[in-house]
């Protein structure tokens, strides 16, 4: 733990606006940073792919983070957080989920393309004790997906308990490049949380201000203080923004640049060469840092560079200057190769393919002005078409977007076209406030009229108290069979 003041008073809603604050140069790093296990699916290799059976069950447990005692956590397979699950393009994966909480829940897989009844959202719920069987085969590029739960309403308290994992998914381009891939060693699982704990070493789960939970003290896979020991010139960082509430400029205290070589649903065209990167709540981005043997270096959070103004970096915590990890050089070094020039060719969607554009605002909890509601569907998709959204925070609050089942590409935030990080595929993207995001997406094969999906503010807090929306794909000829609410105003 970091020692820090108290947030003061806490409580939803109510919290008045506290001052920026800085752990830089403060956190004592001791502890070597957690790697999630990979799990060990069993494995059926077949003529057109392998077929995967994940077993995954939810449990209770304690774990020892922070010294002032155990804290109580959830996990998957374990006490706190979940394994890294890993499969192939191609790929059948089914999953064995159990849930051995004392809650109902979900779990979500963030990122995926998959058959509604596969998504693990609010309409797979599972109830204590019981299982859930989820299978779908693996149609997207290599890419840092995750995995979470999704119960409307507790999304971020069964989050910040524990339940977060990556899913990481391979193929052929991407295992043609030149990059660091081995598990653990020079490819390294990042993901960054902030959790308040009490003096007995509880989490706090009251510690709500206007966009939800900020925690003081920045854990990484579950560890606080931690440390990575560096056995390469060149590692990978997948770097999950897992938090519910705070967004992180990343970048490393020296200035030292990095590569950037992958956001949310994959590799960018090309290594986009940063100081910091930006990662509002959900985002992931895969990094390449260089080290020196027997070099030190921290990762830390640069708030100055969100380009937020006060207030406002404030309530989402992003005004705080936090160092997050140590990196700790041995004193030999994997020797790197030349980095590649190019990564994967991106196939643009072009606006002229959009067969509709939906306008979604985005104000106090609410999307197009309704709240979420299981038993609504929003909007209905056909099946094959490309779409433009075109999302507007008409808010003094930030807020990001995520839309389950596709990646998307950005055409234009605000009025300038996306910056070379956000030139990729993305599921989840940052809505600064009264900006406009336009984002365009093709729909393909998996339909239904009942099962919807879902969009939403990634901010979990918001989520939870009902910036949601449901959207089904259908079928082209099948649109009229669905019920769908009206507009507010039409
Ligand atoms: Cu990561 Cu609908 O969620
Ligand atoms: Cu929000």
């Amino acid at each position: 733990g970091l020692g820090l003041a108290a947030l003061g008073a806490a409580g939803c809603g109510s919290a008045p606006v506290r001052t920026a604050r800085s752990t830089v140069g403060q956190v004592d790093f001791r502890h070597a940073l957690h790697i999630p296990p990979l799990a060990e699916p069993t494995r059926v290799q077949g003529d057109d792919g392998a077929r995967l059976t994940f077993d995954l069950a939810a449990q209770e447990g304690r774990a020892h983070i922070v010294d002032q005692g155990e804290t109580r956590t959830w996990g998957i397979n374990g006490d706190h957080l979940g394994p890294t699950l890993r499969a192939r393009r191609g790929d059948t994966v089914i999953v064995r989920f159990t849930n051995g909480l004392s809650e109902t829940t979900t779990l979500h897989w963030h990122g995926m393309h998959l058959p509604a009844e596969a998504d693990g959202g609010p309409h797979q719920m599972v109830e204590p004790g019981e299982s859930w069987e989820p299978s779908w085969r693996i149609a997207q590029p290599a890419a840092t997906l995750w995995y979470h739960p999704h119960p409307h309403g507790e999304t971020e308290a069964h989050v910040h308990r524990g339940i977060a994992g990556l899913f990481l998914l391979d193929d052929d381009e991407e295992e043609a490049l030149d990059l660091p891939r081995e598990y653990g060693v020079d490819d390294i699982p990042v993901i960054v949380q902030d959790r308040t704990f009490d003096a007995q070493g509880q989490l706090v789960e009251t510690s709500h201000r206007n966009n939800g939970m900020l925690g003081e003290t920045v854990l990484v896979n579950g560890t606080a203080d931690p440390v990575l020991e560096v056995s390469a010139e060149r590692t990978r960082l997948r770097i999950l923004n897992g938090s519910g509430a705070r967004s992180y400029a990343f970048g490393f205290e020296d200035g030292r640049t990095f590569a950037m070589i992958a956001s949310d649903g994959g590799l960018l065209p090309a290594p986009v060469r940063m100081e910091r990167i930006m990662l509002t709540p959900g985002e992931r981005a895969e990094i390449l840092v260089d080290m020196e043997p027997a070099e030190e270096v921290v990762l830390r959070s640069f708030p100055q560079d969100l380009g937020l103004t006060r207030g406002m970096a404030d309530s989402t915590g992003s005004g705080d200057e936090l160092d997050i990890m140590l990196l700790r050089a041995a004193q030999t070094l994997r020797p790197a190769s030349a980095l590649p020039s190019i990564l994967a060719r991106l196939e643009a969607l072009e606006e002229t393919a959009a067969s509709t554009v939906r306008g979604f605002e985005l104000r106090t909890n609410r999307i197009n002005g309704r709240s979420m509601d299981r038993g609504r569907i929003d909007e209905v998709v056909t099946a094959g078409t490309t779409e433009i959204w075109e999302v507007w925070n008409d808010h003094g609050q930030p807020h990001n977007v995520h839309i389950h089942d596709v990646q998307f590409q950005i055409l234009s935030v605000g009025a300038e076209p996306p910056p070379p990080e956000l030139a990729g595929w993305k599921d989840t993207v940052y809505l600064p406030p009264h900006e406009r995001v336009r984002l365009i997406m093709r729909f393909s094969d998996y339909t239904s009229t009942e099962i919807p999906y879902m969009y939403h503010c990634h901010l979990l807090w918001h989520e939870d108290q009902g910036m949601m929306g449901q959207f089904v794909v259908v079928a082209p000829g099948e649109e009229d069979d669905v019920d769908v609410a009206p507009r507010l105003g039409d």
